[in-house]
C-alpha cells in the first residue's frame, strides 16, 4: 500500500521537482494534499505555483491547499533573488494555473487529516518554511502522535547558513514554527544543506530531463536554466543545489542518504544566529537525539530517480 503524505510547500523552482517527483511515484506515494506557504515567494504566488506544477505533471485532481501567509511571530522574508519573481521563473511565460484552488485553509486540512486517518499513517513532507505544521501543531496538539513521520528539507551543520551566515532559509523564515516541530518527539528526518549542496544540477543532468520532451521534462530544464544562475555565481559551483526533492527521494529510496541520529536544536532568540539549526553532531551533550540528520547523498542515483519518474509524467 503507498504511504499516504502531505507536501508542505512553497514552489519555488526545486519545490516544483519535488512535487514532480511525488506525483510520478503513487506506487509508494499517496500525496493527500499539498499545503502552500508563504517563503519563497508570497502565499497568493505559492499556491498558485503549486497548482502550475500540477497541471504540468498532467495531475489536475491533486488537492492544493493554501495556508500561513506569514511566519507565526515575525515578517516574512522571501527569496526572489534565488527563485525569481514569480517564485518558478524559467519557462516563458509562465502559464496561469488551470487546476482549482480548494477553500479550506491549509491548516485545517493538516488537521482534519490526521484526525481522520488511522494513527501513525501519514508523513508530514516539509519543503518551506515550518509555519503551516507549527499553527496545527499549536492549535490541535492532539495531532502530533498521530504523524508517522515528518521529512523536512531544513538547516544546516557544515554548510551553516544560506540566508545568513548563520542559518538554512526554511528554517531562519520562521524559527518558532521549526522548533515546535524539532520538540515534537516524532520521528524527524532532515536534509541539510549538507546534503543538498551535493545534489547540484549539472549539464548533462539538466540535458538529460529537457530531453524528455514531455511538458514536465521541458518545464523543469526551463526552471533550472534559471535557477542555477543564481548559485552558481554564488558558490562557483557546476550548477545548483537542487534542495527540495531529497525529502521525496528519501521516502522513495532512503538507502541513497546517511547521516546521523542526532539532537538538533532551533536558536529562536540571538539575532546574529536566529533559525541556525544547533546540531549535536559530535555526541558533546547528554540531550536526547531528536533528528535523523542527514549528511550524503548518492547524487547520481538520486538524479537518475527523477529523470526517470519525470519520464513518467
Ligand atoms: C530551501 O529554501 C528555498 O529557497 C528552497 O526552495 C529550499 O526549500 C533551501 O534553503
Ligand atoms: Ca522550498
Amino acid at each position: 500500500m503507498p504511504r499516504k503524505i502531505i507536501i508542505d510547500t512553497d514552489p519555488g523552482q526545486d519545490d516544483a521537482a519535488a512535487i514532480f517527483l511525488a506525483l510520478a511515484s503513487p506506487e509508494t506515494l499517496e500525496v493527500l494534499g499539498i499545503t502552500t506557504v508563504a517563503g519563497n515567494v508570497p502565499l497568493p504566488l505559492t499556491q498558485k505555483n503549486a497548482r502550475i506544477v500540477c497541471d504540468w505533471a498532467g495531475k489536475p485532481d491533486t488537492k492544493v491547499f493554501a495556508g500561513c501567509d506569514a511566519p507565526m511571530k515575525r515578517p516574512l522574508v522571501t527569496a526572489e533573488h534565488v527563485h525569481g519573481k514569480t517564485g518558478l521563473d524559467g519557462p516563458d511565460p509562465l502559464p496561469a494555473p488551470v487546476m482549482p484552488l480548494q477553500d479550506q485553509h491549509a491548516v485545517d486540512f493538516i488537521i482534519d487529516t490526521l484526525r481522520a486517518e488511522p494513527a501513525g499513517t501519514v508523513t508530514l513532507c516539509t519543503l518551506g518554511p515550518l509555519t503551516n505544521i507549527g499553527t496545527a501543531f499549536s492549535r490541535a496538539p492532539d495531532i502530533i502522535e498521530r504523524v508517522q513521520e515528518i521529512v523536512m528539507m531544513g538547516g544546516a551543520y557544515f554548510e551553516v547558513g544560506n540566508i545568513t551566515p548563520a542559518a538554512e532559509f526554511n528554517i531562519y523564515v520562521d524559527p518558532d514554527a521549526a522548533d515546535i516541530v524539532f520538540r515534537s518527539e516524532r520521528p524527524l528526518t532532515v536534509m541539510p544543506l549538507d546534503v543538498t549542496h551535493k545534489a547540484l544540477t549539472t549539464k548533462p543532468r539538466v540535458e538529460a530531463m529537457r530531453s524528455l520532451g514531455t511538458p514536465a521534462g521541458t518545464a523543469m530544464a526551463e526552471m533550472l536554466d534559471f535557477f542555477e544562475r543564481f548559485d552558481v555565481e554564488k558558490y562557483g559551483s557546476e550548477g545548483a543545489p537542487l534542495h527540495d526533492p531529497c525529502v521525496i527521494a528519501y521516502l522513495l529510496q532512503p538507502d541513497l542518504f546517511t547521516g546521523r541520529h542526532v539532537n538538533v536544536q532551533i536558536e529562536t532568540q540571538s539575532e546574529l544566529t536566529l533559525g541556525m539549526t544547533v546540531a549535536d553532531y559530535w555526541g558533546v551533550t547528554d540531550h536526547k537525539p531528536n533528528a535523523m540528520f542527514m549528511q550524503d547523498i548518492n547524487a547520481d542515483a538520486f538524479f537518475n530517480l527523477l529523470t526517470e519518474r519525470l519520464a513518467r509524467l
